[in-house]
């Protein structure tokens, strides 16, 4: 059987890419692509790279054009996806790239995005270890999902198993984390002009005000089967000037007297069996370069004991694992479609 699919948002960065990997995918016809001011320009002219989909042209993003395929893709700016979904109760399976569809708590959503609150879909992190099944296990025949957050999934598959296992403590979390400007989205910013971030590492949303804060604590609360007040985060991301790419360097309390041997053995029953979620040899460490255009997360574990923390490095390409990949990695799982079906594990390096 071959899907029809509508992808909006389809000259921006996620929807770009979630047509790069969807062109290679045997079992999808994309049909129709959409945008909001590029409407009615050829799809080439916002994504030279997409050679063979040169034939398709930008349309508006209204009910109508989305209504009427198999699969729909958002790849919208937040609290753009809502008056879309609601009218796209036909379509079999609908994917939001956007945050509306991911939050359980209307409080969370006030706080951190305000506007009108949506209901929460089937998370697509298949990895996530959610009450001690994987969170694949929901996203098996689901008809709405939300690709995660990319500095939020980064961050959740590096701790949800050290935390599921409580071998560290999510009280006190501290994660840094470098991202690339993709990350941001294709839309015109001074703040993200060469000029002000080439040679430059620029923090922003400094001191607990990121909006991925209130999704990686509800992760790792199903994870560890703890309330979302239980987990404690400082999370500061910093842009840095590649064009994709995060590196999350995030650390936590090593919990009692439990040896080293315990602590990465919680990694590596978590992500043993995993395609695209690799636990390096102690020692080894990923770099972003390692994961570019891959559905790959790269996570390296150190026990420091002289800080008595636990040190998780890990590496993700925004726009692949980060959303697009995560996107359509949900969806073969959705199809029942062989679960990594046009997804690379192989990164483009140097
Ligand atoms: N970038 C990432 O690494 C990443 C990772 C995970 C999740 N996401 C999520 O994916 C979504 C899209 O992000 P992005 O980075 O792709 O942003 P982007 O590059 O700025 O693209 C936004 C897209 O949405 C369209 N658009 C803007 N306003 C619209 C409206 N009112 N109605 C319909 N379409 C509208 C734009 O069309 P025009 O160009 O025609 O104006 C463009 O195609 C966001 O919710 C973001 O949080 C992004």
């Amino acid at each position: 059987m071959t899907y029809s699919v509508a992808v909006s948002g389809a000259s921006g960065y996620a929807g770009g890419e979630i047509l790069r990997l969807l062109a290679s995918h045997p079992d999808i016809e994309i049909r129709t692509v959409t945008a909001h001011s590029n409407a009615g320009q050829p799809l080439v002219q916002h994504q030279p790279h997409l050679r063979s989909l040169a034939h398709l042209t930008l349309q508006d993003t209204t009910p109508d054009t989305l209504a009427g395929h198999d699969i729909v893709f958002l790849a919208l700016p937040h609290g753009q996806s809502g008056q879309y979904t609601d009218a796209l109760g036909d379509t079999p399976l609908v994917i939001d790239a956007g945050a509306d569809h991911r939050l359980t708590s209307r409080g969370s959503w006030d706080a951190f995005y305000g506007g009108d609150f949506h209901e929460p879909w089937a998370y697509g992190v298949p990895e996530l270890l959610v009450g001690g099944i994987k969170q694949r296990e929901t996203l098996r025949a689901a008809k709405r999902i939300a690709a995660p957050g990319c500095n939020a999934s980064t961050v959740s598959l590096s701790l949800a198993p050290g935390v599921a296992a409580g071998v560290i403590d999510a009280g006190d979390i501290v994660s840094v984390l470098a991202v690339g400007p993709s990350g941001a989205g294709k839309s015109l910013k001074t703040n993200l002009l060469a000029a002000e971030i080439l040679g430059s590492a620029n923090p922003y949303a400094v001191g607990g005000t990121h909006r991925h804060i209130p999704e990686i604590r509800q992760a790792l609360a199903a994870a560890s089967g703890a309330a979302p007040d239980g987990i404690r985060i400082s999370f500061t991301p910093v842009i840095v000037p590649m064009s994709r790419g995060i590196l999350a360097t995030s650390t936590a309390p090593i919990v009692g007297d439990v040896s080293d041997a315990e602590i990465r053995a919680a990694w590596e029953d978590a992500y043993g069996d995993e395609t695209f979620v690799q636990l390096l040899p102690a020692g080894h460490f990923p770099r972003t370069a390692d994961v570019v255009g891959a559905n790959t997360a790269l996570i390296g574990l150190a026990i420091d004991r002289a800080a008595n923390r636990a040190t998780v490095v890990t590496a993700v390409d925004n726009l692949v694992k980060g959303t697009a990949g995560a996107a359509i990695q949900s969806m073969n799982l959705a199809l029942g479609l062989p679960e990594s079906r046009a997804l690379s594990v192989n990164g483009v390096a140097p």
